[in-house]
């Protein structure tokens, strides 16, 4: 009887313990620790679609567009990016390339969320009044809007 119970003790055990390292290798691969490529820290470059959202209210209004430039020297977005946003520590904001993408949305979204590679968020500082300013400052940049425009 003794030899018995122990014998179907041993089963049950090592039923349990097989049964466990399974279910745990199961875990991991369904949602456990998630693999490394799918952790990203804010927003990862490039934008994967047009975003969708709303326009800038401030677009083609040249007093909005000039306050917008004052706002850029006053936050010293200009320390990071330049003072005409040619580029520093930030990328530049008046080549023809957008990290992550170009539309008033997108813009608006850097601006306002940051981004992950050193890119301030300015959505809990700011306004999103003056966070539109200063996203159509930046799109006027290189265009006959731009207030303040460099000497060539
Ligand atoms: C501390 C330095 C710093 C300051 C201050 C800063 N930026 Fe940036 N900004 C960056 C960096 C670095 C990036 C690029 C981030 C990345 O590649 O993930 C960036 C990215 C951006 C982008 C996205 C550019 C693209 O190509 O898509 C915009 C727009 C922008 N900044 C606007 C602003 C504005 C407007 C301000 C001021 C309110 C500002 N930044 C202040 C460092 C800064």
């Amino acid at each position: 009887m003794f030899r018995l119970s122990s014998f179907v003790l041993a089963i049950i055990a090592g039923a349990a313990i097989t049964g466990c390292g399974w279910r745990s290798q199961d875990s991991a691969a369904e949602g456990g620790a998630p693999a490394l490529n799918a952790t990203s820290i804010g927003p990862v470059p490039g934008p994967a679609t047009q975003a969708v959202g709303p326009h800038n209210p401030y677009n083609q209004d040249h007093a909005a567009l000039t306050e917008g430039r004052q706002f850029f020297v006053r936050y010293n977005c200009s320390g990071c990016h330049g003072g005409h946003a040619g580029g520093g520590m930030g990328p530049s904001l008046r080549d023809e390339v957008w990290l992550y993408g170009d539309s008033d949305a997108h813009v608006f979204d850097s601006i306002s969320r940051g981004r992950a590679r050193g890119m301030t968020a300015w959505g809990t500082k700011l306004p999103q009044d003056e966070i539109w300013k200063l996203t159509a400052y930046v799109k006027s940049l290189r265009t006959p809007l731009e207030p303040e425009a460099p000497e060539q």
